[in-house]
């Protein structure tokens, strides 16, 4: 294992991010006590949950292997049942752990069923996307989908410990790479600029897994976040900022029934959320503009040609940061310096949209 950085979570039940190559092997750490350790991960991950395995293994535990459909598939309820079962069939007890190896829909449903089974038992979190590692892995935050919608049944589960090994990012398609940058950039405007300096001085680098200075770019995203989440384990307050972006994104997943990947949502969402302040006279231009070509250095869509602004704006009623009827959006009154936006004019978001559209 090479260098190790751990970055510890703060909050009623702290736990450490321990960030490095091959620290997935480091499980044992967090499972003392436990007789019984789950660990799950989708099929085609297996080669990644290996050394997990072989390490709880050594370490006395009886490790067993549990399957999870990959991506989104994972997160349904029936998948959740067969967690379940599967849990009951390794006799995993109140002190035994579930490990996660996988991406942000595999951390987000095994955290669930750890939340869940027995009213709670400890779950080790092994992300193995850029997703997973700077923002579904961290902050505690489960979920699975129902017909309804995304994410709306879930619980706050915060992980025993999250396990970022880089080695597992060799494999991920630079599609998923480019898709986890969106939040990786926003992280860089809502609080940290140096992660826009290094995806400006490496532009190239920064659109593929493990180019680039990764490791730095990772371990910023993930200081961010964890800033945020441990003054804010419940979403309110500035956990808020985390939002930044996302209301446009919301609405334009739900307008494209989910085609369009988080990511790039994302990241139209940042143009959207920049312009919006820069309009209302809180940004300055050059910020604003920052964001368009940073976006677009790491290969993210900055533009959402001939989108119906009519349906986006209904979305956009229906998104939970719409309180009291009146629309909520973070934006920037400088960089690295969040606020909240409420009830803008709908010239000023029109005004907005059309530099996207
Ligand atoms: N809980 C939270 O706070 C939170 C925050 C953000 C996102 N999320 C959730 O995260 C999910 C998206 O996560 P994601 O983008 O990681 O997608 P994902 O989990 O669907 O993974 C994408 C694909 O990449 C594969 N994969 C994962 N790691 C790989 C690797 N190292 N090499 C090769 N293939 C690999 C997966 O099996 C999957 O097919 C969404 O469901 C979203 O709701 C949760």
């Amino acid at each position: 294992m090479t260098e190790v950085t751990t970055i510890r979570v703060g909050g009623p039940t702290p736990y450490d991010v321990c960030v490095g190559a091959g620290v997935s092997t480091d499980v044992v750490r967090h499972t003392t006590g436990a007789s019984v350790v789950a660990v799950a991960r989708p099929a085609a991950l297996a080669g990644f949950a290996a050394p997990v395995i072989a390490a709880l293994s050594t370490g006395g535990h009886r490790a067993v292997e549990v399957d999870v459909p990959s991506g989104e598939d994972g997160k349904s309820l029936e998948s959740l049942m067969t967690i379940w079962d599967a849990l009951a069939a390794a006799g995993v007890g109140r002190g035994d752990a579930v490990v996660a190896v996988g991406g942000g829909a595999t951390t987000d449903v095994v955290g669930f069923a750890a939340a869940t089974w027995l009213r709670g038992v400890r779950v080790v979190q092994v992300p193995t996307t850029l997703l997973g590692m700077v923002d579904a892995a961290v902050g505690g935050k489960t979920a699975i989908n129902t017909p309804a919608g995304k994410n709306l049944v879930g619980a706050f589960h915060p992980p025993a410990a999250v396990l970022v090994d880089l080695d597992t990012l060799e494999t991920l398609p630079a599609g998923e790479w480019v898709n986890g940058m969106a939040e990786v950039v926003k992280a860089g405007f809502i609080a940290d600029p140096r992660i826009l300096e290094l995806v400006e001085a490496a532009p190239g680098d920064a659109r593929r897994p493990g180019g680039g200075d990764v490791r730095e770019l990772v371990e910023r995203a993930i200081r961010v976040k964890v800033d945020v989440v441990s003054a804010d384990l419940r979403e309110s307050g500035r956990r808020e900022f985390l939002n930044y972006g996302h209301t446009l994104a919301h609405a334009i997943e739900r307008v494209e029934h989910f085609r369009w990947p988080h990511g790039h949502a994302v990241s139209v969402g940042l143009v959207f959320a920049a312009a919006l302040g820069r309009h209302a006279g809180r940004l300055d231009p050059a910020t604003a503009e920052r964001h368009r070509t940073v976006l677009d250095a790491v290969g993210l869509p900055t533009s959402y040609p001939d989108g119906d602004w009519a349906a986006l704006r209904e979305a956009m009623n229906v998104d939970k940061k719409s309180r009291g009827g009146m629309l909520r959006f973070v934006v920037l009154d400088g960089l690295a310096t969040p606020g909240i936006l409420d009830g803008p004019d709908e010239d000023l978001l029109r005004a907005a949209f059309a530099e996207v559209s």
